[in-house]
């Protein structure tokens, strides 16, 4: 398949758009910039086209996909009910880098929900998505665009790699604000699970949902309601530790085992991997989370460039974003 490449503009902006919204239309795959992660993006009521996301990332075919609207009136071709709790948090976090899960509609495909009774929801804020999913007139559901397992694609670079000649077009709109997925959550029996932590963290949550008791879902149980947990996931191509403290020191015993060492360390703390120099990604500043989930998967992929053996990453505060850092981190160390 040819994959058409576009850095998009102000000036390209509206034929770009154009263009994508009737590969949509027409059942193609369109990879395109949310606030959080790149998604790649099809019809929601299109089988075929569904299809063919999951085989262009090798997704197994029981993890559900994230359907994004670009209003509410989208919403109602997807669920028949939005309960008073459900309608608190849109209008808090929507459009934003929030998804709920509802029950969904008979009519949507098994191939969107993996077979669950439920589908997942977004209203991105970015407005080029926005633009996007209005043009299409359709609902698009949408995985991050990487490949399966690996991090999600977070510059148009990322996705160059992995996805061309699988999708008709890459729009590449340079970093994404976020850089970590959005917030999965589910209500139910008057209970919140957080199924993937993300930037509108339990507290925000908390603060609209009160008296609601808002929980992370731990145990096998709660995450069976999130089927994409149990897969590896975010994994650079080199063994990944994360490092609480004395880094240093866990780099020179590495050393001296004469395996190649990369580092993924902070402002704060850069100068003392000197010598690990290239191998040494600086995400930014310690005390700013946001600068962190940003350039969170760049880090993990720059050691796709930089073959090591091992990396070592400073681990974060789990409080916040810092929540969603540390998922990511940990699970990609697993
Ligand atoms: O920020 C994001 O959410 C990005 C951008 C593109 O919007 N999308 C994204 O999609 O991260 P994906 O497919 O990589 O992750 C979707 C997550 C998976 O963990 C999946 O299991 C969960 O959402 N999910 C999807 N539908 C679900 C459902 N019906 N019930 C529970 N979890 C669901
Ligand atoms: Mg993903």
């Amino acid at each position: 398949m040819q994959t058409k490449i576009v850095k998009i503009t102000d000036e390209n902006k509206k034929e770009v758009l154009e263009k994508a919204a009737n590969i949509i239309k027409s059942g193609g795959l369109v990879v395109f910039p949310t606030e959080t992660v790149y998604g790649l993006g099809a019809n929601v009521f299109d089988e075929k086209a569904l299809a063919k996301i999951f085989s262009a990332k090798g997704r197994p075919s029981d993890n559900p996909i994230i359907v994004h609207i670009s209003d509410e009136d989208q919403l109602k071709e997807l669920v028949d009910t939005v309960s008073e709790q459900q309608k608190k948090l849109i209008n808090a976090f929507w459009p934003g880098p929030l998804t709920i899960v509802f029950e969904k509609k008979k009519e949507i495909s098994d191939i969107v929900s993996g077979g669950l009774p439920t589908i997942a929801v977004r209203m991105p804020s970015n407005p080029i998505a926005h633009e996007l999913i209005y043009l299409a007139g359709v609902p698009i559901a949408a995985p991050s665009a990487n490949i399966s397992g690996r991090p999600s694609g977070t510059t148009g670079e990322h996705i160059y790699d992995e996805l061309t000649g699988k999708v008709d077009m890459i729009i590449d709109a340079g970093f994404s604000d976020i850089g970590v997925e959005s917030t999965v959550l589910r209500i139910n029996n008057e209970q919140v699970l957080i199924l993937r932590p993300g930037a509108i963290t339990k507290e925000m949550l908390e603060k609209i949902l009160f008296p609601l008791a808002v929980i992370f879902a731990k145990d096998r149980r709660e995450l069976q309601f999130s089927p994409g947990t149990k897969y590896r996931h975010y994994a650079p191509k080199a063994k990944l530790e994360i490092i609480s403290e004395k880094m240093e020191k866990r780099a020179e015993v590495l050393k001296e085992k004469k395996l190649r060492i990369g580092i993924i360390t902070t402002k704060q703390n850069k100068d003392s991997f000197e010598k690990y120099k290239p191998n040494v990604f600086v995400l930014g500043d310690r005390n700013n989370l946001e600068e962190i989930s940003q350039k969170l998967y760049d880090a993990l992929r720059f050691f796709d460039t930089h073959p090591v053996d091992i990396i070592l990453c400073e681990s974060f505060p789990k409080e916040g974003l810092g929540v969603a850092i540390m998922d990511r981190l940990d699970r990609a160390s697993m």
